[in-house]
């Protein structure tokens, strides 16, 4: 068997509406999900022993702060992230990474004694709002799916997806999908049609769990219902934005600057932050605002794709 190579795309909250709090510590959403063409790799191999690599820009940050987790972190931002220059190698990593978690999660829940060798190749910013780890748990999953033949569509997949975290069911569909309940009750949506996309992190890891509990239980109301998914996300919100802005402030400068761009569309925060994401007519007009992004301030995280 060869090794199987899985894409674990960024993902974006092109609306975040936040209900209600629940008994559960969780918050009922109603969100847009969508997904760039651009993102962390995963590589899933059979090995005769457990093995987890992890490379890419972002690998050391990784190693040191591990994924966040649903006990989230006490500390809420904190600078920086800085990427490595180098194309770092670093064995191991934090033993409640998502992909190892859900690789033996796997495991469990399909009888596979087969040990695998797991390569996380980390091009994502972490704890950012863009489901990094959530992304590279579901291509994880989807991996292993592949690697022992198992549908993607088997509801234990699934199942597993939502023991891992509220948006990795979202990055196991990875489609566009409407987002319902904790953000895992799915209903995809048509494909957005290679719309031109810039992502920006101004170098900031903020803890989701931290954002949540500055939300003000404020219900703002439904999502617009009508129209497709870009019409309904521009008449929408991301509640957390406030929060997220009082944790780190500077999220109000990109979102501000991206706003500013030529041929934007929609200028807004990702999930609970501090990734910031702005959409556009057509591909100078991103490629434009990339350039005036990294002229403003050179050390924030940008990232040019488009919305598969
Ligand atoms: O499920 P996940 O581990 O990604 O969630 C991280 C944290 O984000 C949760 O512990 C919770 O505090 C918060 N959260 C929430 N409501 C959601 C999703 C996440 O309160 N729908």
């Amino acid at each position: 068997m060869t090794a199987i190579v899985e894409a674990a795309p960024a993902k974006l909250n092109l609306a975040l509406h936040v209900r209600r709090r629940r008994p559960d510590g969780y918050h009922d959403l109603e969100t847009l999900f969508a997904f760039a063409r651009h993102g962390d790799t995963v590589t899933v191999a059979p090995a005769d022993a457990p093995g987890f690599i992890l490379t890419g820009p972002f690998a050391s940050a990784l190693k040191q702060e591990g994924h966040p987790t649903a006990s989230g972190r006490a500390d809420a931002a904190k600078p920086p992230f800085a990427p490595t220059e180098v194309q770092a190698r670093a064995p191991g990593g934090s033993p409640d990474n998502l992909v190892i978690r859900a690789e033996s999660a796997f495991r469990t829940a399909f009888a596979v004694t087969q040990p695998h060798a797991l390569t996380l190749d980390k091009h994502l910013p972490v704890a950012s709002g863009i489901g990094g780890g959530s992304a590279d748990a579901a291509a994880t999953l989807r991996a292993l799916a592949r690697l022992h033949d198992v549908n993607l569509a088997d509801p234990r997949l699934t199942a597993i997806a939502g023991t891992l975290g509220a948006d990795v069911p979202a990055c196991l569909l990875g489609r566009p999908a409407l987002g319902l309940g904790r953000g895992d009750d799915l209903a995809p949506l048509p494909w957005l049609g290679d719309i031109p996309a810039l992502l920006v992190n101004p170098g900031l890891a903020v803890s989701t769990a931290a954002v949540f509990s500055r939300w003000d239980g404020a219900d703002r109301g439904a999502l617009a219902g009508k129209g497709d998914a870009l019409a309904r996300a521009a008449a929408g919100r991301n509640d957390l934005e406030p929060a997220a802005r009082a944790l780190a402030p500077v999220v109000s400068e990109v979102i501000a600057l991206l706003a500013a761009q030529p041929g934007v569309l929609l200028a807004r925060m990702s999930g609970s932050g501090a990734t910031c994401f702005a959409l556009f007519r057509d591909t100078a007009a991103r490629d434009a605002a990339d350039a005036a992004v990294a002229a403003h301030a050179p050390g924030w995280w940008r990232l040019a794709t488009t919305l598969a």
